[in-house]
């Protein structure tokens, strides 16, 4: 038996609520029947209706379970033409300034680190003689 393939258009096509297809590791996945039941919430899943959710999918951690449960809305293998669209790969809401999660530390927490440092050594300037 052959596989069936999905172009990147096909996948585009499918980015609403009630028909809802995303893309992990160029495997495609209808969960249109899932979203109510994903235990993070409709909203991240909406957010990536018709998107490459490789990035987001990997970054929760999701458990075995999870991923034995992508299985079973398995579509088809993505093929990507050279030359054609490309599917977007973060949620439909982001604009541009959330937090980004490939920096291992959030930029505010040097803030918080240099305050710490500060108060130190100003409590062993000042109490410990
Ligand atoms: C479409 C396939 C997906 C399936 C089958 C799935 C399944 C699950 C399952 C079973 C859990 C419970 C914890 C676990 O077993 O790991 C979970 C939690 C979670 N998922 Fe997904 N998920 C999917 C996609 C996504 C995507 C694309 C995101 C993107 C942000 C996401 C975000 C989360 C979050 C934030 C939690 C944690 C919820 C909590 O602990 O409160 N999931 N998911």
């Amino acid at each position: 038996m052959t596989e069936k393939t999905v172009s990147v258009e096909e996948v585009l096509k499918h980015n609403t609520r009630e028909d809802l297809w995303i893309v992990v590791k160029d495997e495609v996945f209808d969960i249109s029947k899932f979203i109510e039941a994903h235990p993070g919430g409709e909203e991240v899943l909406v957010d990536l209706a018709g998107h490459d959710a490789s990035g987001p999918f990997e970054d929760v951690g999701h458990s075995e379970d999870a991923q034995d449960m992508l299985r079973k809305f398995y579509v088809g293998k993505l093929v990507k033409t050279e030359g054609g669209p490309q599917l977007p790969t973060n949620g439909s809401s982001s604009d541009g300034k959330d937090y980004d999660s490939s920096q291992p530390i959030h930029p505010a927490m040097w803030v918080f680190v240099i305050a710490m440092i500060g108060a130190y050594v100003a409590f062993r300037m000042y109490f410990i003689k």
